[in-house]
């Protein structure tokens, strides 16, 4: 999964293609409507209004549409952070978050820098990830009567094919092992075994973290009826779930175990601030029309994002946001 999605200019993410919105492989929520953007830019400013000199810093940041919408709202707000920090793998992307900012906000580019690495100090502020601990390479696995499997992927005749075997990550079977007493036999799932370190390394003194992504709590995660797992392909806005076509092609994705989230951010002594889902955030984020209803059809097209976004069979209900808060107790709205 990880040189599907990452080898450098072969890979999903590092090569050239598409990927967002209606000309790619699939859309995000700040693809759909720069609303979202809005509502996130008002929880930042939130905070950025308790904090001095605070900065923002966006993994995974895109094609670059939610940093340049962000501003804009901030900047209406008289909220700017000092600095918008982008922390992006994929050099592909980085390139094209440029051309987006450069065009859409040219007078704040200053302010915006594209890191290559954490940084070395702890920052004040917001960090932000939408729909990006999704694209984390997963490790997938089967409960079996002996033990715990893994699925390794091989070559044959040519193409690529699984291979299932007994699994020789000891971390990995340490923790399949204890979601075993729940599950039959013969489940299959996936693993993210980086998530912890992942939200170990975020790089906050004082503020708040963002995470937004599709996914559940552990007990909906590793349901015994979600028997095979939430590994998805994305190809042309075609949904299927085999990773060994198209490789290099379309994303690969897994949807988020919030649980795990949830308590690798307390262990990395950060508090749990808040966690609902998509529509409430939004909502509580003060979502709606700003299109007068007389402009019938951009209105009408307006109103169609907000459903996009909130509807319970659209993104509203399986999209959660989770809030984690370091050296920060103000209330957030
Ligand atoms: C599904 S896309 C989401 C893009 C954007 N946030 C949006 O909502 O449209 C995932 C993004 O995360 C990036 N990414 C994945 N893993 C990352 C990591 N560990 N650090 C920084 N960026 C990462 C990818 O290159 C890509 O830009």
């Amino acid at each position: 999964m990880h040189h599907a999605l990452y080898a450098p200019s072969l890979g999903y993410y590092s090569a050239g293609s598409r990927k967002f919105g209606a000309e790619g492989d699939f859309i995000t929520a700040p693809e759909i409507s720069p609303l979202f953007s809005h509502c996130i830019a008002r929880q930042c400013q939130q905070v950025l209004a308790a904090i001095e000199n605070g900065v923002i810093l966006e993994f995974g940041a895109g094609s670059g549409i939610m940093a340049a919408d962000i501003l804009q709202e901030l900047e209406q707000l008289d909220s700017l952070p000092k600095k918008y920090l982008i922390l992006e793998i994929s050099a592909d992307l980085q390139q094209r978050q440029r051309a987006t900012l450069e065009k859409q906000v040219p007078h704040l580019i200053d302010r915006i820098e594209w890191l290559q690495q954490l940084p070395a100090t702890t920052l004040q502020g917001v960090i932000l990830a939408n729909e990006v601990l999704d694209a984390m390479p997963v490790h997938r696995f089967r409960l079996d009567e002996q033990g715990i499997s893994e699925f390794y992927v091989t070559v044959e005749e040519s193409e690529f094919k699984w291979q299932i075997l007994p699994t020789e990550n000891e971390e990995l079977r340490e923790e399949v092992e204890k979601l075993r007493p729940n599950l039959p036999i013969g489940y299959i799932s996936e693993i993210n075994l980086a998530l912890p370190a992942w939200i170990q390394s975020l790089p906050l003194a004082t503020g708040l973290v963002l995470l937004i992504d599709y996914g559940f709590p552990s007990s909906e995660y590793y349901h015994p009826q979600r028997n095979e797992g939430t590994l998805m392909c994305h190809y042309r806005h075609q949904t299927h779930d085999n990773p060994l076509i198209n490789v290099g092609l379309q994303d690969i994705t897994t949807h988020v175990n919030f649980t795990t989230v949830g308590k690798a951010a307390i262990a990395a002594n950060l508090k749990v601030a808040g966690y609902t889902n998509q529509a409430n955030f939004l909502l509580a984020s003060g979502l709606a029309p700003t299109i007068d209803p007389n402009d019938t059809k951009a209105y009408l097209q307006q109103a169609q994002q907000i459903k996009t976004l909130t509807l319970p069979n659209e993104m509203g209900e399986l999209f959660k946001v989770m809030a984690l808060t370091a050296n920060f107790d103000i209330q957030l709205n």
